[in-house]
């Protein structure tokens, strides 16, 4: 059984609603599931993800940006992810440690080593047992998320920004990590439920 679950995709890919959903269905299975999100959960986790995420009076830097990204999740897995999965919960957490990469690494362009092993550390040695990433083409993402209210700082990135970000994913899967299974996002909500939902049938 997969007890530790991850979402990952660029802004706009759809993931926590197919996050959410298979949750939902681990539930239903009889499952005790635990679901979470980064940045954001916890005390510090909040204050965290409104200095990086809603503040507009602070032009943060991007090692600072780094930093409060792994000190969000160290705290995340240490407070919530690790106790929960020491109860025998089932953890779906929307988003973890190869969002640093993507965004952090690709997107900011932070030196990779430095950033896998901060991102790495951030962890406490907590790595997922599947990660799902949802797969679509970065002018579709854009178009969704155009479309949706409550943008943060990140959603509103140019379009190189996010480029970037979708191409750091590639390069991660390209390395063939057996943990990642890639998942055609530009098909209907129903259709990729469906294909997350077989690997736990
Ligand atoms: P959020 O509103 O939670 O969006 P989403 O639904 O896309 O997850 O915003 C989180 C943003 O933070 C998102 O743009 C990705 C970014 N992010 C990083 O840049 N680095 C990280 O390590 C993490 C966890 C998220």
């Amino acid at each position: 059984m997969k007890k530790f679950i991850t979402f990952e995709g660029i802004d706009g890919s759809g993931k926590s609603t197919q996050a959410k959903l298979l949750a939902g269905y681990l539930s239903d299975k009889g499952n005790k599931v635990f679901f979470t999100k980064e940045p954001g959960e916890g005390k510090l986790g909040e204050v965290i993800r409104t200095e990086i995420l809603d503040r507009r009076d602070i032009n943060i830097d991007l090692y600072a940006e780094l930093c409060l990204f792994c000190a969000d999740r160290a705290q995340h897995v240490r407070e919530l992810i690790l106790p929960k999965l020491r109860d025998g919960y089932t953890v779906i957490c929307d988003r973890y440690y190869d969002s640093t990469l993507a965004y952090q690494g690709s997107g900011r362009g932070i030196d990779p080593d430095l950033v896998f092993r901060m991102a790495m550390a951030s962890s406490l040695g907590v790595e997922p047992d599947i990660t799902f990433f949802l797969s679509i083409p970065v002018e579709q993402a854009l178009l969704r998320l155009k479309n949706r209210g409550g943008r943060n700082k990140m959603d509103e990135e140019p379009f190189e920004f996010h480029s970037r970000v979708n191409k750091g994913y590639r390069e991660l899967i390209e390395k063939g990590i057996s943990r990642i299974r890639v998942i055609e996002a530009s098909a209907s909500p129903d259709k990729i439920y469906s294909d997350i939902r077989r690997f736990f049938e």
